[in-house]
């Protein structure tokens, strides 16, 4: 796929391993991961992938599928909350999970509750339908929120409260601190007031302070970090910062088991919130003859709706034991170092005529980022190339990546400067159904020119080097392509697509 004539480099760009560690020695002192690779996910190498897509979803042990059939296969299990042994035994081992959730953030039991959920996002509807949204109140919000943050404000408008967005800006997609800082000023301290952000987006890869959590609950806001995207590679310490609300999925952390995620919540603050409804497993009594007679059970329990994911709870605990063993912060030191080389090495790629290969969305440094990087591939006239053709060819060479809007509306439509009325198109007195992406895809770049779509690639516990070199060599084979050529080509269904000649 390369081309000889390309900035001086042939195969990959230039670098190589020796290159690399010289220049991020941090990433020798993570070499025990490279041994876990082969012990643990050894399946990635031996079925010919290269996986960069951990904010996709994290990618699973093998020692974490044979703890957890090991000890199902080793007990009886019931379903929890009754005083049968098979019960008994179960409920012990849910409540095992959650101290081991508590654990693994720091979080005081005193301070916190883990209620267990389906996913994050399950997580964010607990808080947003049970929120006290009310006129005089706000929801603020960044803009680069994830669409199960940025659908709270549908609760929030029912309730009358003045939702907020505070926008990222420039090419880095940060918050302007003072505009933050107006935004925080508006709330009235004595109504309810909710800000939301993402510790880390799943767009743009940007770390927000986490300061602002002790600055905004200073001005009487309660505070939902979102961690999803953040916890899989950064140490989140509840004893350092203390945020009302956080939401996770376990699987984005060590990718088995799905269907489990949690809210870790401040008590204090879980006490405000006001659930629209009871089910069975969230309530001490309720009486049929009185209509409104109930009583929820207290603290966690009286959030999660039915029976939980009982099963898969013991694995939650495997799994936080299996990236503590592992080390959250060689993980973190380890991604750090790739996506730094990653950011610096895709920047350098060039055409012949000198054009950059890549634009990245995003900060271009590992300051207050994590591995996620959003980006285009160019062609030689500075034209990005179909990130649909690209995720296909990406592929048919084995590699798992993203492509779209992530959920993230708000880094998209400023990473791509799509303004409010180009938007406006596909909503206002818009006829004929909701508009689904391929539509809004074709609309803006028939309208506008612009292409609202994006590449994304992530890194997460079991990334290494021949990932990253991997991927590269990929993006440099695109070196001098013509972006119309690549257009005319038919998209080939399932795999070893050709490119077309270098133009
Ligand atoms: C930052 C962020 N928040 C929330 C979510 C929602 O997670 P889930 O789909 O597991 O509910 C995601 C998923 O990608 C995410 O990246």
């Amino acid at each position: 796929m390369a081309n000889d004539q390309c900035a001086g480099w042939t195969t990959a760009p230039g670098h190589t391993y020796s290159d690399f560690v010289a220049e991020y020695p941090a990433y020798t002192e993570t070499a025990a991961i490279d041994d876990l690779r082969a012990a643990e996910y050894g399946r990635l190498d031996r079925l010919g992938h290269v996986y960069l897509d951990y904010t996709g979803g994290g990618q699973y042990a093998a020692s974490q599928l044979r703890d957890h059939l090991a000890l199902l296969n080793d007990g009886v299990y019931g379903n929890p909350h009754s005083n049968n042994p098979t019960s008994l035994a179960m409920t012990e081992l849910v409540e095992q999970a959650r101290a081991a959730v508590l654990a693994f953030f720091n979080a005081d039991p005193a301070e916190y509750t883990a209620i267990f959920t389906q996913n994050a996002s399950g997580a964010l509807k607990l808080v947003g339908e049970a929120y006290p949204f009310q006129p005089g109140g706000r929801y603020a919000l960044t803009f680069d929120n994830h669409n199960s943050v940025n659908g709270i404000r549908e609760y929030a408008r029912r309730g009358g409260a003045t939702v907020r967005y505070i926008p990222v800006r420039g090419s880095d997609l940060r918050v302007d601190p003072a505009l933050f800082a107006a935004h925080l000023a508006e709330a009235d301290p004595a109504a309810h007031n909710l800000l939301a952000f993402p510790a880390q987006s799943n767009f743009s890869g940007v770390q927000h302070p986490l300061a602002w959590v002790a600055d905004a609950q200073a001005r009487g806001w309660d505070v939902l970090l979102d961690a999803a995207a953040f916890a899989p590679t950064n140490r989140l310490d509840l004893a350092a910062i203390q945020p009302d609300f956080v939401p996770l999925s376990f699987y984005k952390i060590f990718g088995y088991p799905t269907g489990v995620g949690c809210l870790l919540a401040r008590r204090r603050t879980l006490a405000k919130l006001q659930r629209p409804w009871f089910a069975g497993g969230t309530i001490a009594i309720a009486s049929v003859q009185g209509e409104g007679w109930h009583y929820l059970l207290p603290g966690a329990a009286g959030f999660e709706d039915g029976t939980v994911n009982y099963l898969n709870l013991p694995a939650v605990e495997i799994g936080l034991r299996h990236i503590t063993r592992v080390g959250v912060d060689t993980i973190h030191a380890r991604v750090h170092c790739l996506a730094g080389w990653l950011l610096r090495e895709l920047q350098a790629l060039r055409h012949s005529n000198g054009a950059p290969l890549a634009h990245i969305f995003g900060p271009q440094t590992m300051d207050d980022r994590g591995a996620t990087i959003a980006f285009y591939l160019l062609d030689p006239t500075g034209q990005p190339y179909d990130v649909r053709r690209l995720e296909l060819l990406a592929g048919a060479s084995g590699i798992s990546l993203r492509t779209g809007c992530f959920c993230n509306p708000g880094d998209g439509e400023v990473a791509h400067d799509l303004r409010r009325e180009e938007m406006a198109q596909c909503f206002v007195g818009h006829q004929g159904g909701p508009v689904l992406f391929a539509e809004f895809y074709e609309t803006i770049r028939r309208s506008t020119g612009k292409t609202p779509s994006t590449m994304r690639v992530s890194l997460g516990v079991a990334s290494n080097f021949a990932d990253v070199a991997s991927f590269l060599d990929f993006a440099y084979g695109f070196c001098d392509i013509d972006a119309a050529a690549l257009d005319s080509q038919p998209i080939a269904s399932g795999h070893h697509q050709a490119l077309p000649d270098a133009a």
